[in-house]
């Protein structure tokens, strides 16, 4: 009983501070978010110029995403709710949705936009 009170008064103050973090987040742009969410560790985005930060000896570009998905997936995607070729993503966002829906509506529509030559 006292456990499942702890527990409820966590959560409780969890989504206090999330949501108090939410709310004095000024409105960033999906580049921004993107950069500052790390993502770059194995990302880059050629076709926007930003560099990976070669982290890791596999990078990904994500100038053009694969396949035709809509916001929605990849939100899901990068929530690790969605598998992509029946795999996760490696890492969960850890921002709020509105930060990870900017992002998102962001590469989506890069990635709509055509290739640079
Ligand atoms: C630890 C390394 C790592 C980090 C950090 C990372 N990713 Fe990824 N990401 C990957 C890998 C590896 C794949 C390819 C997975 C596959 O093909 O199955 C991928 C795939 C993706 C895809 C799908 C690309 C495609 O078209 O196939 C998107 C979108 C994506 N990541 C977005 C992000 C965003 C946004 C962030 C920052 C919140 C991020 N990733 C952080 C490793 C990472």
């Amino acid at each position: 009983m006292l456990g499942k009170f702890l527990t409820f008064a966590i959560v409780l103050g969890l989504s206090i501070s999330f949501m108090n973090t939410a709310n004095s987040t000024e409105a960033k742009d999906g580049k921004t978010i993107f950069e500052e969410s790390k993502c770059t560790t194995c990302h880059s985005i050629d076709s926007q110029g930003v560099e990976t930060r070669k982290k890791t000896p596999k990078t990904v570009d994500l100038s053009k995403l694969e396949g035709d998905h809509d916001a929605a997936f990849w939100m899901g995607y990068l929530k690790k709710d969605q598998t992509l070729n029946d795999k996760k993503h490696p890492i969960a966002f850890k921002g709020d949705d509105a930060e990870l829906e900017i992002m998102i509506n962001w590469l989506v529509s890069i990635s709509a936009e055509p290739a640079a030559e």
